[in-house]
């Protein structure tokens, strides 16, 4: 038999298929688009004609993300803080502290030693320190979101954003622009803007983040200019999945499992 776990988030649409054995048979992340419907047949869809497997081997599906209702035919529907929790402890066991930065808002959540959530921040008030935050850089640089991630290359002068506000952050971009400033250097800065924010995020939940086991998730893991400006930050070394966006999937396949 068979687990499903879909993540519907404001931009991603993201599921992962496992066995009895908690192995993951295949992932498949698309963009959520205006159809939440759509985007859920699709990447259920994919996910199957990936692992070859039949959907009537199929024994329970459970949701995440905002659009988690929409997914009709889920056993439960489970809230994102605990998917990620569930999906990173299943990866990196023993981790304390995990950041993940979405699309439209992003968390730190603080894991007791059974990997359960002990308490967590999170900001989903504004754009700021989200992805949502560096696409409208990447538009306004006019570059991809991928080739941003490692634009920062070889920046050594530490500017930094004056503001974080994403409307504000892109007008000075484009005036860092006119002013001849070297775009690995703007990527930096607005890259440790999102760190120093994030960085927040974490002292809210430990204070001392000293030696701490710290791993990431959500799409803005994939930017390895923010992940490095982020182990900066916090001075220590951060466990990024191979696939960060589908951790919260992981985690719902997971719970599929264990409440089936
Ligand atoms: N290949 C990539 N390189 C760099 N950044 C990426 C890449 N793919 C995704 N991202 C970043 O990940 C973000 C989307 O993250 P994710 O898929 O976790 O969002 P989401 O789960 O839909 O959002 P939320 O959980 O806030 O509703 C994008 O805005 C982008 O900044
Ligand atoms: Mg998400």
């Amino acid at each position: 038999m068979y687990y499903l776990g879909i993540d519907i988030g404001s931009l991603s649409c993201d599921a992962v298929l496992i066995n009895e054995a908690k192995e993951v048979l295949s992932s498949s992340v698309i963009p959520t688009g205006a159809k939440n419907i759509e985007a859920i047949a699709r990447v259920k869809k994919e996910v199957f004609e990936n692992s070859g497997i039949s959907e009537s081997d199929l024994k329970a599906i459970v949701s995440t993300g905002y659009g988690r209702n929409r997914v009709e035919e889920k056993l439960t529907s489970v809230t994102e803080i605990t998917c990620h929790a569930r999906g990173i402890s299943e990866t990196f066991k023993g981790t304390e502290v995990l950041v993940d930065i979405g699309g439209q808002d992003s968390k730190a959540i603080l894991l007791d030693e059974d990997g359960k959530v002990a308490d967590f921040a999170m900001n989903d008030k504004c754009a700021a320190g989200t992805g949502r935050f560096l696409e409208a850089m990447a538009r306004a640089l006019q570059v991809d979101i991928e080739e941003l991630a490692n634009l920062d290359e070889g920046a050594m002068k530490g500017l930094t954003l004056s503001s974080m506000c994403t409307v504000f952050a892109e007008s000075e971009v484009v005036s860092l622009i006119a002013n001849g400033t070297e775009i690995n250097e703007i990527v930096n800065g607005m890259n440790r803007a999102i760190a120093s924010r994030t960085l927040s995020l974490v002292k809210r939940v430990k204070q001392d983040i000293n030696g701490s086991k710290i791993s990431m998730s959500g799409g803005v893991g994939r930017n390895h200019g923010v992940v490095r400006a982020l182990s900066e930050a916090l001075k220590c070394e951060i466990n990024v999945p191979e696939k960060p966006d589908t951790i919260g999937a992981l985690g719902a396949a997971l719970i599929a499992l264990e409440r089936s």
